[in-house]
């Protein structure tokens, strides 16, 4: 066989063209040179919601769909959610390596010495309504607190990016508390530095009257493995967003402020909030077939179904329906389980499902944990932003780094009008 070579052969014209395949791809812009003339432009692919291209390289994660392989720097999830702290997956993801124990221990307390967050950012959530989803109060306060770091748009100063990258990480679970703690009336904790990353998240959330906050060791390592288990997933639709909003030279407050936009969505990291409400919706396993068969009649989704690349199964469900019964032993049994268990049952049975390839996705059992640890559904979605920014951070860094990039501008097929000359107001109807 020859070379990583595509013959193309335009029928309009009988021209053949050679083009290079690397990496199991074709470079677009090689299509360019397919005309039927010296004026056209030139071929395009036309692929919407890039369900087939590659947007940039990547040595971050990586998914194999198909087999349900997910994979940080090379390391089974499976692996680094059953040994490692989030915090140390965390260093893994955007150094590469996994630290040792020195790096660990620098890499924890650089960390949890960012935690506090600028008096001002307080006060920008205080104009809130009390009822404002914590979403929205989390995207609005991360780009805000681009005026609180200004120097932050310098984004080719390496060392100015990795202050501003431990600042997100940091300050990301006093933010989201502190969005909670506004819903609720209730005062601000300030993080507890001798605490770890996730028992300090812990303590901003629900400590009250208690001199120091201790966290149950089970719920508080059941609440670390689902923050690597979110940590990253390659170029996912918020992840895209880091990436483009980035390629503009944005800085990371700005940009994570719309990555975590994209991530509010329903279809993508707001799914975990509308499963628990399509398990309420439910209410019980004897109304499951009648609610498959309003999915089945195109009326609404089976939330926390389906991905664009998992084809057989999720690996990150596997295990957050494993670390469900942990947390149960704690929290009490949460019913909702049993609903949820036996939709999966119904729904991988049901050609219907079968036929599209929809299992369960992260998104399926995770809520069911959440609500068990006392978290409401609306801030469901802002325990999956926590440990992603890390993820959106080590694709922003690479991203930066990376000299084939440049702004993210695609191109159209225009189906509009041709030229065409301009109505005065008189003359229209
Ligand atoms: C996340 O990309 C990532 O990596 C995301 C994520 C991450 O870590 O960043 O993994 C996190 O976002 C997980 C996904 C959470 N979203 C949901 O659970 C929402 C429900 N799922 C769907 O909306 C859907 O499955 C998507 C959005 C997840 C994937 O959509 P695709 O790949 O664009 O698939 P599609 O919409 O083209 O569906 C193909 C077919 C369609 O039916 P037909 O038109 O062929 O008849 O499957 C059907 C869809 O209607 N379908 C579903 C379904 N998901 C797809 N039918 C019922 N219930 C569903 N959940």
């Amino acid at each position: 066989m020859s070379e990583n070579r595509l013959t193309i052969t335009d029928e309009r014209t009988g021209k053949q063209y050679q083009v290079q395949i690397q990496d199991g791809t074709i470079r677009a812009n090689d299509l360019r040179q397919i005309k039927v003339s010296a004026d056209d432009f030139g071929l395009m692919t036309y692929d919407p919601a890039y369900l087939n291209t590659a947007s940039c390289r990547s040595s971050i994660t990586y998914i194999d769909g198909d087999k349900g392989i997910l994979r940080y720097r090379g390391y089974p999830i499976e692996q680094l959610a059953g040994t490692c702290t989030f915090l140390e997956v965390a260093y893994l993801l955007l150094n590469g390596e996994l630290p040792n124990q020195e790096q660990l221990a620098a890499w924890e307390t650089r960390v949890l010495r960012h935690t506090m967050l600028h008096e001002t950012s307080k006060k920008f959530l205080e104009n809130f309504r009390y009822d404002a989803h914590p979403m929205t109060m989390l995207i609005s306060t991360l780009a805000a607190m681009s005026t609180v770091y200004p120097e932050s748009k310098n984004i080719h100063d390496a060392t100015n990016r990795q202050k501003q990258t431990i600042r997100l990480i940091a300050k990301m679970p006093t933010l989201s508390a502190y969005c909670y703690r506004h819903r609720l009336g209730l005062p601000y904790i300030y993080p507890d530095r001798d605490l770890s990353f996730t028992e300090n998240f812990m303590n901003m959330m629900w400590r009250f009257m208690e001199p120091k906050y201790v966290a149950n060791p089970i719920l508080a390592r059941a609440l670390d493995v689902l923050f690597i288990l979110h940590a990253d997933h390659e170029q996912n639709c918020s992840t895209s967003t880091m990436r483009s909003v980035g390629s503009s030279q944005a800085d990371p407050y700005l940009s994570m402020g719309a990555a975590t936009a994209a991530l509010s969505g329903p279809l993508h990291g707001g799914a975990n909030e509308e499963v628990l409400r399509m398990l309420d919706h439910i209410g019980s396993k004897e109304a499951i077939p009648a609610f498959i068969k309003t999915v089945k009649d195109g009326h609404g989704k089976l939330m926390g179904f389906g991905h664009r690349v998992y084809k057989n199964f999720d690996p990150r469900a596997q295990i957050i329906k494993k670390t469900a019964d942990e947390v149960f032993t704690v929290t009490g049994y949460n019913p909702k389980i049993e609903i949820a268990r036996e939709l999966e049952r119904i729904a991988l049975e049901d050609e219907y499902f079968i036929k599209r390839r929809l299992y369960p996705n992260v998104d399926f059992y995770s809520g069911i944990i959440y609500e068990a640890m006392g978290f409401r559904p609306d801030l469901f979605t802002v325990l999956f932003a926590i440990p992603r920014v890390v993820g959106w951070l080590a694709q922003w860094e690479e991203m930066v780094t990376d000299p084939e990039q440049k702004i993210s501008r695609p191109r159209q097929i225009y189906t509009g009008y041709d030229e065409r000359q301009f109505v005065p107001m008189e003359k229209r109807s």
